[in-house]
């Protein structure tokens, strides 16, 4: 029997064809209509965890892929006072990762008419080395940076969002990034950083932004379908460095998981949150932690001395010399 053409799915809304279909939401919508369910969910997010307010500025870290452009684009349409961070990472990888990125956010700012305010910090140009060049110096030639690059990232968030009076820092993590990390840290059972992950971290120091993920409750598929709606250019590729990182392979097992019962990283994480929220898990070992001041950079550790960040460059410092191009202009951390 010849089979019968499936009907497009309809908007739950208006009836017209539908861009997406969440099924752990059953929930079906046009182009106009996702965009404003989008809006409205992550204004929710907002409210609900008191992350700021439109009174507040927000410092939003821009990398140049779907998320953050994403978040930068509904914070603005919803409102709220909303500047960019884009952190030069000096990434090349064939692809020039860095570059495209940058480029991509510059062709944001002109879409929407040329008037918003984005820092950009080069790392080669403000420390001395570009971010695989310092992770070689640092590490005597084992080359993978990704973590002096998470190091760097944070570090400098803090301190644009200090030096020019951001009451909030906001990253473009999306639910698949954060369930991935959460499903990471329960095998590992790492009960510190249990402690802390969530949508809302408040100042652990004076003089520190509040960090804020707006987007959590997103899957990484609605944040796509959201900037194709909008017409937002992004980059696709991810990281050259990413590749094999094990929080690739924690999102394909996951990703299998959501497949078989929609909803399931939803409630993974979410329920988390709860069991933390509503049961004190791990409250114990929140109350534990003394954080010191790094003397070079006033940013908190763990360690009494120096912070990771401080002691990691000036160790890079030493040896950048050893370069075959030192980019001018490096100065102390
Ligand atoms: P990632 O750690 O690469 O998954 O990125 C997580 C979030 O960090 C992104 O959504 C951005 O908000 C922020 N971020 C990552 N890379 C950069 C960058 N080069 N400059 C500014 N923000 C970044
Ligand atoms: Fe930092 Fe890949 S090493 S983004
Ligand atoms: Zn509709
Ligand atoms: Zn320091």
């Amino acid at each position: 029997m010849p089979k019968r053409p499936r009907r497009p799915l309809r908007c739950r809304h208006c009836d017209q064809k539908a861009v997406i279909n969440m099924r752990q939401h059953k929930l079906a919508l046009c182009g106009p209509h996702f965009v404003e369910w989008v809006h409205k969910q992550t204004e929710r997010s907002i409210k609900k965890w008191r992350m700021f307010t439109r009174d507040e500025r927000v410092l939003v870290a821009v990398s140049g892929g779907k998320d953050s452009l994403a978040l930068w684009d509904i914070l603005l349409e919803l409102g709220y006072q909303a500047d960019g961070l884009y952190i030069g990472l000096g990434i090349d990888g064939g692809v020039h990762y860095s570059d495209q990125s940058h480029e991509y956010i510059r062709q944001f700012i002109a879409q929407r008419g040329g008037d918003l305010t984005l820092h950009v910090v080069d790392v080669a140009e403000v420390y001395g080395a570009s971010i695989p060049q310092a992770a070689q110096l640092s590490r005597r030639g084992r080359a993978k940076p990704c973590s002096l690059c998470g190091l760097t990232k944070r570090h400098i968030m803090n301190r644009i969002a200090r030096e020019h009076g951001y009451h909030v820092l906001a990253t473009g993590h999306n639910l698949d990034d954060e369930v991935a990390v959460l499903f990471g840290n329960t095998l590992q059972w790492a009960v510190g950083y249990l402690t802390r992950q969530g949508p809302l971290l408040p100042p652990s120091h004076p003089g520190l932004a509040r960090k804020v993920k707006p987007l959590f409750r997103f899957y990484e598929r609605e944040m796509a379908a959201y900037a194709i709606v909008r017409g937002i250019e992004y980059v696709y590729d991810e990281c050259p460095f990413a590749e094999g990182a094990t929080s690739i392979r924690h999102k394909e097992l996951l990703n299998q998981l959501e497949a078989q019962s929609p909803g399931a990283k939803l409630h993974f994480y979410l329920n988390f949150l709860r069991a933390r929220e509503e049961h004190g898990l791990f409250q114990t070992v929140q109350e534990q932690i003394e954080l010191h001041t790094c003397p070079t950079c006033g940013q908190p550790t763990t360690n009494e001395g120096q912070c990771a960040f401080c002691r990691t460059w000036e160790r890079v410092q030493e040896r950048v010399g050893a370069l075959p191009h030192t980019p001018q202009g490096a100065n102390a951390p």
